[in-house]
C-alpha cells in the first residue's frame, strides 16, 4: 500500500505551473479552495456513461481507445467517427482524446489532422510503441515521430500505452501534451506473471542479469522502485510517482494522466502519487460520492430528521 509518508513532494509545485482547473471568476468574492486540482476523465466511449458524470460537475474530459468504441456499438470507422463527434460536441471545450488506428507515419499525421478538424477539444491519441509487435517492419520509432510531427502542427497529443518512466520521458520530449500510464494493467500483469521464486517484479525484466532473447533486442523496463518497492499490486501506482518525480525534476510540463483503473483505492493513490489527470471507467466514478459508512450515516440522519416534520 502506498503510504502518504512514501511520496515525493513536489506535485503542488508543478501543478501551480499548469491551467487551473477551477478558475475563480473576477465577479466571485470566494475564491474556489481547488484551483489546481487534477482532471478527472471518464475513460469511455459512451455517451450514456459520459452524461450523468458530466451533469454531476465530475469530469472535465473523456478518453477513449478502439476496444472502448467497440464497446460502444462501432462497427466500422464510420461508425467510430459518428461516435467520436457526438462526444466531442458534448464535451466541448473540454478535452476529449481519440486514438489513432493508422499505422505508418504519414497516414497517421493525415488521420490525426482528420480527427483534430472534429473539434478544437480534441487530443490525438497516439500510441507510444509496439509498432514491431505488429509488422518487424514497421519504424520502432514511429510513434515518437509522429508526436513530434503533430507537436509542430500545434496538435494535442496523448502518449498512450506507456508502462515505464523512460517511455513517458521521451512522449514529453517529443512534445506530448499529455502522457498516459496504463496503472492496471502495469499491476495486474506483475501480480499474475511474477515467479514467486525469484526476486518479485521478474516478470518485467527490470533485472539487471536479464538478457535479450537471442536475437533480439533488450528493452528498456521498469525499475526496481515500480517493480520491486512494495506490493505488486501497487506497482502501477508507484509507476505514475516514479514519471511525476521525473517531470518535476526537469519541470516537463506534460500532463501525467493516470490511466487503467480497476478501483477506487488506485485513485486515491494516484491522488498521493502526484498525478495530474486520472481517466477513470464511468462504474468506479459512479461511487464517488458514497462509502457504505456515509450510507448509514445519511440513513440515520434521515431518520432522526422526521421528527422535524411534526
Ligand atoms: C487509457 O486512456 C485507456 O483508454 C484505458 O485507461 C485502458 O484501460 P484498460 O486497461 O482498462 O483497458
Amino acid at each position: 500500500m502506498l503510504r502518504p509518508d512514501d511520496i515525493h513532494q513536489g506535485a503542488g509545485f508543478r501543478r501551480v505551473t499548469m491551467e487551473a482547473v477551477n478558475p475563480t471568476p473576477d465577479s466571485k468574492k470566494l475564491a474556489h479552495p481547488a484551483p489546481f486540482a487534477p482532471r478527472i476523465f471518464a475513460d469511455t466511449a459512451t455517451l450514456s456513461d459520459i452524461r450523468p458524470l458530466k451533469e454531476g460537475g465530475i469530469i472535465n474530459g473523456v478518453t477513449t481507445n478502439p476496444s472502448l468504441m467497440k464497446r460502444a456499438g462501432a462497427k466500422s470507422w464510420n461508425g467510430a467517427l459518428k461516435i467520436m463527434q457526438e462526444i466531442v460536441d458534448y464535451m466541448a471545450p473540454a478535452p476529449v482524446s481519440l486514438e489513432l488506428t493508422e499505422l505508418q507515419p504519414e497516414k497517421m499525421v493525415e488521420q490525426a489532422k482528420r480527427l483534430a478538424g472534429m473539434g478544437t477539444n480534441v487530443v490525438v491519441k497516439v500510441p507510444t510503441g509496439g509498432y514491431q509487435a505488429i509488422d518487424k517492419a514497421l519504424d520502432p520509432f514511429t510513434g515518437l515521430k509522429v508526436m513530434r510531427e503533430l507537436w509542430k502542427h500545434d496538435i494535442k497529443v496523448n502518449a498512450t500505452l506507456i508502462f515505464n518512466s523512460t517511455q513517458a520521458f521521451w512522449a514529453a520530449n517529443a512534445g506530448a501534451t499529455y502522457v498516459s500510464p496504463f496503472l492496471g494493467r502495469l499491476a495486474d500483469y506483475l501480480y499474475k506473471h511474477d515467479q514467486p521464486e525469484r526476486e518479485p517484479g521478474n516478470s518485467l525484466h527490470f533485472l539487471e542479469d536479464h538478457k535479450a532473447p537471442e536475437g533480439g533486442r533488450d528493452i528498456t523496463a521498469n525499475t526496481p522502485y515500480v517493480a520491486n518497492d512494495g506490493l505488486r499490486k501497487d506497482s502501477g501506482v508507484r509507476l505514475i510517482n516514479e514519471i511525476v518525480v521525473v517531470f518535476n525534476n526537469y519541470r516537463i510540463t506534460t500532463e501525467v494522466l493516470a490511466a487503467s483503473f480497476r478501483n477506487a483505492s488506485q485513485m486515491a493513490e494516484c491522488l498521493l502519487a502526484g498525478a495530474d489527470i486520472l481517466t477513470v471507467p464511468a462504474p468506479i466514478l459512479m461511487g464517488v460520492a458514497d462509502h457504505p459508512l456515509t450510507f448509514e450515516g445519511m440513513k440515520a440522519f434521515v431518520e432522526d430528521a422526521k421528527v422535524f416534520e411534526k
